[in-house]
């Protein structure tokens, strides 16, 4: 098969296409073919080596969209053809930028015939991100007030959506006004620009000055103090990356602040999230979107452009 692997850490450019034996699936897993994949931001701090300890070499990738091929013992309930899609590989595990990746079954859920690979492929890894962080450790409450740092990212964009069909009113941040206007779209009510100078006025003044519920935080060592400023009494803030850094005086007791980490590496059993996430697709309450389609060949180039930023949703790779 076909698949995008690297030998050792570096620029994208170490990313080069090979042939490889397909894999085997062990108990417990299924051989998906892979139809669609996306590029998760995580995915190039693997390659450059800066984040996490990574089994060279590696074949990048951690979501996948397509169609089983096979199922290894035990597996009961995928069969082959099955239209499935799965999540969080890629951290020491086969990625997904091959043309069939053996996944373990929890990672795995079916895909309705309505939802395309390429959304399917788009959606796990930030898909079951946004949904932890706020149903499960933020408790969002429908009429609550959600920031999402990075409203347009991968997770920022699934996180707005759910944030919104949970019935919260949603605060994006985001670095354009033209990306402003498409992340309100997408269900905030109000969009801010993370460069602004008074950035937490304006997120004061979006919610009438009442605070923020909850935030959902990419980026804690840049805004913790922001975070804390601008959040309303018994306030959570959930972080999805990073230390604390230290804030001179947060306020923390008197307003009852919750900050609380989640890592989608902890947890395995991704099925019953990934189904849920179907179902909200199906409904049309949740729509994942695809910015651009890179073939094996440009997935460097699909490493520098989630760096870079500056779009809507998610970077997809087909084989
Ligand atoms: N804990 C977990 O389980 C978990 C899971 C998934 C992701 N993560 C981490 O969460 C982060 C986001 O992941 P992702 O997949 O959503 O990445 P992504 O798709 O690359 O999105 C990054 C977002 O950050 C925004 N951004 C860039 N500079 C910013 C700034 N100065 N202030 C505020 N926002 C800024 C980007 O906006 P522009 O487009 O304007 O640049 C974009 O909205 C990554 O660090 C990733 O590793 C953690």
């Amino acid at each position: 098969m076909r698949a995008v692997r690297y030998h050792e850490h570096g620029e994208p450019d170490v990313l080069g296409v090979e042939e490889l034996d397909e894999p085997t699936p062990a108990a417990a897993e299924v051989l998906v073919e892979i139809r669609a994949a996306s590029v998760n931001a995580v995915d190039a701090k693997f390659r450059a080596g800066t984040y996490g300890s990574v089994s060279l070499p590696a074949i990048p990738g951690g979501d996948a969209a397509g169609v089983v091929a096979a199922v290894g013992e035990g597996v009961e309930e995928f069969a082959v053809g099955d239209r499935v899609f799965a999540g969080g590989l890629g951290h020491d595990e086969g990625g997904t930028f091959a043309e069939y990746a053996a996944i373990p079954r929890m990672k795995v859920a079916h895909l309705p015939e309505n939802i395309s690979f390429e959304v399917g492929g788009a959606i796990p890894n930030v898909g079951v991100t946004a949904w932890t962080a706020l149903v499960e450790r933020a408790g969002l409450e429908p009429t609550e007030r959600l920031l999402v740092h990075g409203g347009n990212g991968g997770v920022g964009h699934a996180a707005v959506q759910l944030g919104a069909t949970m019935g919260a009113d949603v605060i994006a941040t985001v670095g354009s006004e033209s990306v402003g206007e498409r992340v309100r779209d997408l269900g905030a009510s109000a969009t801010v620009d993370y460069d602004s100078e008074t950035l937490a006025g304006e997120i004061d003044d979006a919610t009438d000055g009442e605070g923020v519920d909850v935030i959902l935080d990419h980026r804690l060592d840049d805004y913790l103090g922001l975070d804390l400023t601008v959040a309303a009494q018994n306030g959570r803030v959930i972080t999805i990356t990073g230390g604390i850094p230290s804030v001179e005086n947060p306020p923390l007791q008197h307003k009852e602040l919750t900050i609380r980490g989640t890592a989608i590496a902890n947890i395995p059993e991704r099925r019953p999230i990934l189904q849920r996430i179907a179902r909200l697709i199906v409904r049309g309450d949740l729509a994942p979107v695809v910015a651009e389609t890179y073939g094996f060949e440009d997935v460097g180039e699909a490493h520098r452009a989630v760096v870079e930023g500056g779009y809507v949703g998610k970077l997809i790779v087909r084989p």
